[in-house]
């Protein structure tokens, strides 16, 4: 063998652990680009979601939500994302994906049932655009022989309807959904492209 590519595959062979290889074989990238793909689609309807939902002209995207810091309490924090660097960081990684998407997919239900926020195509297309994306998480987690997704439960998200007491406080907590959801997606591309290198043998 060439000196440098065996060098190569000492390298990958050091990153990773033989048993994180095992895993990430068993999740064959054409299921995890679908993964990308639908990530990188949704952070483009988040925008135009907020553009067709919200109303209130002080409420824009990527501003700062300092002002807005008493009201949010209403919407629970997204999971944390570990860096994907071994096996187990690689299974809470996805555990913790799932669970911060089907947060803010319940956080979008039940706003859309407000009367007070228009009914629009784009939640309605940004919801089912998370509910694939975790049908795809769900597949990979079997794939790799994680354990299988928990039936997907509504957590603190309830207690949210009970604040929705005006019109203002209802267009600000759909605000602070989909700002949060925005910074939650930016990070889940990233935990996925680290999952795509380390699968298609690019690790460096
Ligand atoms: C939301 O409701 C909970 C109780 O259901 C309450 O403790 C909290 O203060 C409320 N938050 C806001 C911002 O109104
Ligand atoms: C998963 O998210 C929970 C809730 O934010 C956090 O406590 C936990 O540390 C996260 N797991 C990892 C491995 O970061
Ligand atoms: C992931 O790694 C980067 C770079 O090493 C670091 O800045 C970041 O804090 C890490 N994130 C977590 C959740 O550990
Ligand atoms: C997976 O399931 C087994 C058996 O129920 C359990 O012992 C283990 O802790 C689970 N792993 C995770 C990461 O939840």
């Amino acid at each position: 063998m060439h000196f440098q590519a065996a060098l190569f595959f000492t390298l990958v062979g050091t990153l990773l652990s033989a048993p994180v290889s095992q895993k990430l074989k068993g999740m064959d990238s054409k299921t995890i680009g679908e993964a990308q793909s639908l990530i990188s689609k949704i952070l483009q309807e988040i925008p135009e979601t907020h553009a067709a939902w919200i109303t209130s002209k002080s409420l824009t995207l990527g501003g700062s939500t300092d002002s807005l810091q008493f009201l949010k309490s209403m919407i629970p924090s997204a999971p944390i994302l570990p860096n994907i660097t071994e096996i187990s960081s690689l299974e809470t990684g996805l555990v913790n994906m799932s669970t911060g998407l089907q947060l803010h997919l319940n956080l979008l239900n039940k706003l859309s049932e407000a009367t007070s926020l228009p009914k629009t195509e784009q939640v309605t297309e940004l919801q089912a655009d998370i509910e694939e994306l975790l049908e795809i998480l769900d597949k990979l987690q079997i794939k790799a022989g994680f354990n299988a997704s928990k039936e997907h439960s509504h957590g603190p998200e309830q207690d949210l309807v009970k604040n929705l007491t005006s019109e203002y406080k209802t267009q600000a907590a759909a605000h602070l959904t989909l700002h949060q959801l925005q910074e939650f997606s930016r990070e889940v591309l990233q935990r996925i492209r680290d999952i795509l290198l380390m699968t298609s043998g690019t690790v460096n």
